[in-house]
């Protein structure tokens, strides 16, 4: 692990392009539009995963030595790819650590029709849990949550359609559609499997987007329910919903990748 402290802002441009890059397309990323900042240090389990400074995706620590993204996130070589931890704000000193292994799911389906999209990062040491850095816990049982709970997510994504990053964690209440409804001709056509879940935000303009896959879902205090997968290029088309991998049907995968 290192420390680092640069201050990282890439031109703009540069920045979209690797996002669009890492995402395998136009179709499947997710960032914050609406939405509020996080208060500080209230998502200690929040990690962001970069390359050269620049921020890719969410992550969740969901062990002293193991964090859960998104498996398309995974695009770039693990020896160019960082893991932030404990930052508010992109670019604020923080515990940057270099990934010793990622492991896919083994049945990880790339885009366009992601299915199994999460990996397990191992870092190249254990953190000691902190005020600021602090695991999140896997879901109790092995069901994804039900149609209708009140979820919320986090980012530091887009925070308007082709903008910029946020420079501070944002978040944004959620809620948990009906997934046969998400899966009709309307919405999202027969992409659902019952392993993923539809989000709803509370209006039509809010929405997770670019550079937030990989970040959690949590509905109950102190639990990850589930992995930002993808969303509408317009991040905001309300029968292109955001969806989420449910991590509770993975459980025992990811407890046999972590203790074994
Ligand atoms: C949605 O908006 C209504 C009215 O502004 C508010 O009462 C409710 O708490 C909001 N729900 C969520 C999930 O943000
Ligand atoms: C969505 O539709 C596809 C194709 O018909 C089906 O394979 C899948 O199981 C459906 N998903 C859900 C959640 O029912």
């Amino acid at each position: 692990m290192e420390a680092a402290s640069s201050s990282l802002q890439p031109p703009p441009l540069l920045l979209l392009l690797l996002l669009v890059l890492q995402a395998g397309g136009n179709t499947f990323e997710t960032h914050i539009i609406g939405g509020r900042e996080a208060n500080r240090n209230s998502h200690p389990y929040m990690v962001s995963l970069q390359k050269a400074g620049t921020h890719l995706c969410g992550g969740v620590l969901v062990h002293q030595q193991w964090v859960l993204t998104a498996a398309h996130c995974l695009v770039q070589p693990k020896e160019l790819l960082r893991l932030v931890l404990g930052i508010h704000v992109l670019g604020d000193p923080s515990l940057t650590c270099h990934i010793r292994e990622v492991v896919l799911h083994p049945d990880y389906k790339p885009p366009p029709h992601l299915e199994n999209d999460l990996a397990l990062l191992k870092l190249d040491g254990k953190v000691k849990p902190s005020r600021t850095i602090r695991p999140l816990d896997l879901p109790r049982g092995h069901r994804a949550v039900a149609a209708g709970a009140r979820c919320s997510v986090a980012g530091w994504g887009l925070t308007h359609q082709g903008g910029k990053l946020a420079k501070a964690l944002r978040e944004l209440d959620v809620r948990v559609m009906d997934a046969r409804m998400c899966n009709n001709s309307r919405y999202w056509h027969g992409d659902i499997t019952p392993r993923m879940m539809c989000l709803e935000a509370n209006s039509s303009n809010q929405g997770p987007c670019k550079g937030d896959s990989g970040g959690p879902v949590v509905c109950s205090r102190g639990h990850v329910a589930g992995i930002l997968s993808f969303s509408s290029k317009a991040c905001t088309d309300i029968f292109k919903p955001p969806v989420a991998t449910a991590v509770a049907p993975y459980k025992s995968w990811i407890k046999k990748v972590i203790h074994g």
